[in-house]
């Protein structure tokens, strides 16, 4: 049942003609009342998709909101908390892109989406952690600068045995995801039957010990379709609410109940209800970036 604030942004949604996107990382109470929920992919083709609506409140981090004002640079996008930053976006300036362009000009420049629009720019293509093998595949180049998770890169570097990945900044990462440590396999001898999940932001110890690597939006798709009851969660702690809420007959455990986004964390009823009635706050990404930076979001989507 929803509460008198879900109801009240519900019907100011409809007399504002907005809709709410929200990534698996948000609360449960905003994951309520939004229209559509998903992975970093999944919330850009979405984005890629909106014609009706004339203001998006986009309950995520920055470079996601930037995404979807890059691909639609006619209509409103609002943060409900304007300091909601990733700070592994935050990694990779452009001018380190530069830089390593001019150490390889052969090399194909290869961004994960948690970068800010001027990286974006600087890109030949991005990835999320869904596709990004099949991102580096696609490319003719056999040298790839990719970045800014070193973590995604050694995943990809993994699996794309034939194509050199040149990690760029040094030692880019995730401070929730680098939370987790081999020792908390102890949930796997006291669960010794469930399946474990992790996220390839993860250290590559933890990717070893993992049964499955997956983004969080492959995580939803793989619980729903599996016949096995019991599944520990490698990554944010609200995606186990989800699973939980769509997986009513399953058992999910997180691996590490402190493993929370406190960027994400920042956006809450109260401050969506404010950025629909107000308008805020709005996300603006210069004209000029927004372009450059949208053949190579569009380059992946193609993808
Ligand atoms: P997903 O695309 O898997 O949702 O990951 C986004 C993210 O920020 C993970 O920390
Ligand atoms: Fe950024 Fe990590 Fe939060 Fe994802 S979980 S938004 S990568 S800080």
């Amino acid at each position: 049942m929803l509460n008198n604030l879900q109801k009240d942004i519900l019907k100011l949604k409809e007399d504002k003609n907005a809709i709410i996107l929200a990534h698996n990382y948000q609360t449960g109470d905003i994951q309520e009342i939004a229209d559509f929920i998903g992975d970093s992919l999944e919330l850009c083709i979405e984005a890629s998709q909106i014609t009706e609506s004339d203001l998006v409140v986009f309950c995520g981090v920055d470079f996601m909101a930037e995404t979807a004002a890059i691909l639609n640079p006619d209509k409103k996008i609002v943060l409900p908390d304007k300091k909601a930053e990733c700070p592994m976006a935050h990694m990779l300036p452009a001018e380190e892109i530069k830089k390593a362009r001019e150490r390889y000009p052969d090399a194909a420049v290869v961004l994960y989406i948690n970068t800010l629009a001027e990286a974006k720019a600087e890109a030949d293509i991005l990835c999320t952690s869904s596709n990004a093998v099949a991102v580096v595949e696609s490319l003719k180049e056999d040298q790839i600068l990719f970045g800014p998770d070193m973590n995604l890169a050694s995943y990809v570097s993994g699996q794309v045995v034939d194509k050199e990945i040149i990690t760029i900044p040094e030692g880019g990462h995730c401070y929730v995801h680098k939370m987790f440590h081999k020792g908390d396999i102890i949930m796997r001898e006291k669960y010794p039957d469930a399946v474990l999940l992790v996220h390839p932001e993860c250290d590559v110890e933890m990717q070893a010990e993992a049964d499955e690597v997956l983004s969080t939006g492959g995580m939803i798709s793989y619980v729903a379709k599996s016949d096995l009851q019991t599944f520990i969660i490698g990554t944010e702690v609200d995606l186990v609410t989800r699973l939980r809420r769509e997986n009513p007959d399953k058992t999910i455990l997180p691996l590490l109940s402190e493993a929370i986004c406190e960027n994400m964390k920042l956006h809450t009823l109260d401050k969506v209800k404010n950025s629909l009635l107000n308008e805020e706050f709005v996300v603006a990404v210069d004209k000029e970036i927004a372009d450059k930076s949208r053949k190579a979001v569009e380059r992946m989507l193609e993808v």
